[in-house]
């Protein structure tokens, strides 16, 4: 084993002996009311990832944001073994419009359009303008601006932002084929019953729930279980925390029966 691949290991089996790890524990609370830790990191990512990947391959960008959570900040993407989940979810979904709940810097908004067949799009909802405008600049320097569009805001604002996707997005009755819900954890089931009651699933649109074990959305799981078979169909998929092995995370994906 090389020095590189011990600091490697240690590095994600040990993730609190991380600096980045335990600031950002420390920056919870600004965190949870801005959508950033605090500490620059998220702009720091921007620069890194423009200066270390390739204009139009979002495969590459993809790599530059996980090397960067792994070797310079932690981030809080989905990153890059729940992708995997979300990546083969949404191929199973095949949508023609998909909708985001909480784009953070755009990573899981890019790998999820650069999924999409030609056409079809991807609405991601973002509370923070300072990370909506990281993910938009950074969708644009992946080739995806097109396909994949940022709206400031949130499903829980009264109405304001669903009026919007329905005027200006093309979000109507059973329109919607896929959602990732990656947001404020508590807010994962009222606004799933925000989206299920403005009717714009339907039977076989897939929801797709990041973070149910940690930080954890027990009411969504909850509802989840007891809805099996009769309005939902789910698959829980145990998994890990982002960019570490420590900590053990589960990730739902559950098909919408009508
Ligand atoms: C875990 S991060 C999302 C990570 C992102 N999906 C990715 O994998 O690249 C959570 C994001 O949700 C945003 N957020 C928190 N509450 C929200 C809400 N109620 N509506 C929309 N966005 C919200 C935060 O600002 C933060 O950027």
């Amino acid at each position: 084993m090389t020095a590189k691949s011990v600091v490697a290991t240690l590095r994600d089996r040990l993730p609190f002996l991380r600096w980045s790890v335990i600031r950002f524990a420390v920056g919870g609370p600004t965190f949870a009311r801005t959508g950033q830790v605090g500490d620059g990191r998220e702009e720091a990512a921007r620069e890194y990832v423009l200066a270390n990947s390739i204009a139009g391959e979002p495969l590459s960008v993809l790599a530059a944001y996980d090397r960067f959570a792994r070797t310079r900040s932690v981030l809080v993407n989905v990153g890059d073994e729940k992708g995997l989940i979300l990546d083969a979810a949404v191929s199973r979904a095949a949508p023609s419009l998909a909708l985001e709940l909480g784009g953070y810097c755009g990573y899981s908004a890019i790998r999820i359009g650069r999924a999409l067949a030609p056409g079809a799009r991807l609405v991601s909802v973002e509370f923070s303008a300072d990370n909506a405008g990281i993910a938009r600049t950074l969708i644009a320097h992946a080739g995806l601006a097109e396909q994949v569009t940022v709206v400031v805001g949130t499903i829980g604002d009264g109405g304001v932002t669903v009026k919007r996707l329905a005027d200006e997005h093309g979000f109507g009755t059973g329109a919607l084929d896929f959602v990732f819900l990656d947001h404020d954890k508590k807010a994962y089931l009222p606004d799933l019953e925000t989206i299920l009651d403005a009717g714009w699933l339907h039977p076989g649109s897939l929801a797709v729930a990041d973070n149910v074990r940690i930080p954890g959305a027990p009411d969504y799981l909850r509802y989840m279980r007891e809805s099996e078979g009769k309005s939902w169909r789910t698959v829980e998929y145990d998994t890990h925390v982002e960019y570490q092995s420590l900590l053990k995370d589960l990730v739902l994906e559950s098909e919408y029966l009508g």
